[in-house]
């Protein structure tokens, strides 16, 4: 059963000024296996948005936004065909856990100008076992 939903839209134009003008900027948004495969996937600047749309979607899946849940307790990968997937760790994981919700389903789009990402916190399993716990 779907528990709650979340959303959102993001300018790639202001990802890519942060990413330029601030070192570090990557280093905050992403964990070191979402920053390798950025690279790996050519290091673009919709790819870096579309990964914080999906962890800004996720947050509010948990109704708590980016804070008490930081950007690294929310981990953003992608399989060998480019399929996203949630693992949420350290307060993210606590805070579903108390919500009830086992697994978040995500989904990424963009254009040349705007990313966005739109999350299901879900209350079952999911199928292949794999989501909420830190088995990657
Ligand atoms: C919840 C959060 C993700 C909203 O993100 P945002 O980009 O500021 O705002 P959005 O336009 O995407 O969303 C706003 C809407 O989200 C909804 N919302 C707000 N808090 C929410 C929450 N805790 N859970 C679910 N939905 C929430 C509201 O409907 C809100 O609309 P309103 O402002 O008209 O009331 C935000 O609180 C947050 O944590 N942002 C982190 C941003 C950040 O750290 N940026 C730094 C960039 S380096």
């Amino acid at each position: 059963m779907i528990v709650s939903t979340g959303i959102d839209l993001i300018e790639i134009c202001r990802i890519k000024k942060a990413v330029e003008k601030h070192t570090g900027f990557l280093d905050k948004i992403l964990t070191a296996e979402e920053k390798k495969q950025y690279r790996e996937r050519g290091g673009k600047a919709e790819t870096v948005a579309g990964i914080f749309a999906a962890k800004e979607a996720a947050s509010k899946v948990l109704g708590t936004g980016i804070g008490k849940v930081g950007w690294h307790d929310i981990v953003v990968l992608k399989n060998m065909e480019g399929v996203p997937s949630i693992t949420l760790k350290n307060n993210a994981l606590s805070v579903a856990k108390e919500k009830g919700i086992k697994h978040i389903h995500i989904s990424i789009t963009h254009t040349k100008e705007l990313a966005m990402a739109y999350a299901i916190g879900e209350n079952n399993s999911f199928k292949e076992g794999v989501s909420l716990d830190e088995k990657r």
